[in-house]
């Protein structure tokens, strides 16, 4: 039996314990929202529970639906010789990171931060990939150090600053160079990273000699090559265009006489939404072995929205309804500082309330928005709630990812709580900051003199 199958024939034994409604969710292996006597619960745990325990607003994420996702992909890609880094970008919660560790994900990561919250939820170093176009010399120093697998340069520039700290600690960096591929990814102008005029990794063309010239390096051991190429991406067509270049790169390198060993086939694949289905898995892993899965490679994906994005939702209380002109308002007390991906991108993410929706006759579409003083703080117009009532509460779904790990503190408020949700159980995985918290942070140092 595989991972999935494992992890699904679990879900079937939990639901099958109570009577349950028809699925309102489900995720790619299983189900992970169902309605309970009318109450939305997580993995079988009324999320109304949950809220009357941490207060609202709150994400909670299904360790199950992690597990069981994680497990889905693996099962695709492995027969390709695939590893799976996951993006930390997408949800950082150590809690998080550590399911996925301890099934034996690796780590993509892009940060000294995020290095540290991989090692801290038990990821071997040498599963650790660290991207990104601007690390600083400390943060390649700490990768460095800490034995990473690899660091994805981005730049002649950063090349020089990698080689001078090995040089420094006396260490050989593992280095792999990130291909700017020049692929529309067709996905948001705002998370596509593939095209030409992007900031990222460096063209296709400059690669031959710049590879030769690190190749010959004694600091350096250039191990390959990566690309990402964007992000939320639902047309695979990209995926193959990109990875068929990466192929060719591939040839001419070692027709040069270059050693390639490794390709990170970077991030990027999208989730259905209202309008899609979204990617058949099947399918991304075939284009791998179509284009690169017979050069005799390493290969590893390094996916972040997929892995979690249907494991969590946020949780938001009604506060206030106003009559609106196109649809009333619902004043929720989450905004955009605790969700930013419908201001940012002008995503919608499904939502469903907590009780059994009222349904009665004339009931508008309602507009839900949070307190903060920006238009933009908007999370998009539903018709499927129903009537709604101050102090109702209601989920927004697929919030897994790129949702509590983008929030911010902007009006003063704190960061939400994230739980997790575990066989029939749930925990805290991060407490509610207080006002204090920010406070302490100000206290004020002393006066410097400027020279
Ligand atoms: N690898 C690299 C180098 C990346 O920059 C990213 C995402 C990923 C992997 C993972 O991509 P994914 O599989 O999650 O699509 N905040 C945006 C998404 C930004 C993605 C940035 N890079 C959102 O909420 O839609």
């Amino acid at each position: 039996m595989t991972f999935a199958e494992t992890f699904f024939s679990q879900r079937v034994r939990m639901t099958n314990a109570s009577a349950v409604s028809p699925l309102t969710r489900q995720g790619p292996t299983g189900q992970r929202l169902d309605r309970r006597d009318g109450a939305l619960c997580l993995d079988g745990v009324p999320l109304a529970q949950i809220a009357a325990t941490v207060g609202t607003p709150f994400y909670a994420y299904s360790a199950m639906a992690l597990r069981a996702d994680y497990a889905a992909l693996r099962h695709a890609v492995a027969p390709h010789g695939v590893e799976v880094c996951f993006a930390v970008k997408a949800n950082s919660n150590i809690h998080v990171l550590a399911e996925f560790a301890r099934l034996g994900c690796g780590m993509d990561i892009v940060s000294g931060g995020e290095m540290a919250r991989a090692l801290a939820a038990g990821t071997p170093p040498r599963r650790i990939i660290f991207s990104g176009v601007g690390k600083t010399e400390a943060e390649i120093s700490a990768a460095l150090q800490a034995g990473l697998r690899q660091i994805n340069v981005e730049s002649a520039a950063e090349l020089e600053v990698v080689s001078g700290v090995a040089r420094a600690l006396g260490l050989r960096a593992p280095v792999a160079f990130r291909v700017n591929p020049d692929v529309d990814a067709k996905t948001h102008a705002k998370i596509t990273t593939g095209r030409k005029d992007s900031k990222f990794g460096i063209p296709a063309a400059e690669i031959p000699a710049l590879y030769a010239a690190a190749a010959a390096r004694p600091e350096l051991n250039v191990v390959g090559l990566a690309l990402h190429i964007g992000s939320q991406i639902l047309d695979l067509t990209p995926f193959r265009q990109a990875w068929q270049t990466m192929a060719h790169l591939v040839k001419d390198l070692r027709a040069a006489g270059q050693t390639v060993s490794r390709l990170d086939l970077g991030g990027g694949l999208g989730i259905g939404d209202a309008h899609h289905p979204g990617p058949d898995l099947a399918e991304y892993a075939r284009i791998i072995g179509e284009t690169v899965a017979g050069l005799g490679l390493e290969l590893n994906v390094e996916p972040g929205r997929w892995l979690c994005a249907r494991a969590g939702v946020m949780v938001s209380r009604v506060l206030y309804l106003k009559p609106g002109d196109a649809a009333d308002f619902a004043v929720v007390d989450a905004a955009m500082n605790d969700l930013m991906r419908p201001a940012l991108y002008d995503a919608q993410h499904p939502a469903e309330t907590l009780h059994n929706p009222r349904q009665a006759p004339g009931t508008q579409a309602h507009r839900l928005v949070g307190p903060i003083c920006e238009s933009s703080d908007d999370f998009g117009k539903y018709k499927n709630l129903g009537t709604l009532l101050p102090g109702d509460l209601v989920a927004f779904l697929d919030a897994g990812a790129y949702g509590a790990a983008m929030s911010s503190t902007y009006n003063s408020r704190g960061l939400v709580p994230e739980v997790l949700v575990d066989d029939g159980q749930f925990r805290v995985i991060r407490r509610r900051t207080e006002i204090r918290d920010a406070l302490n942070l100000e206290e004020g140092e002393a006066w410097q003199k400027a020279c």
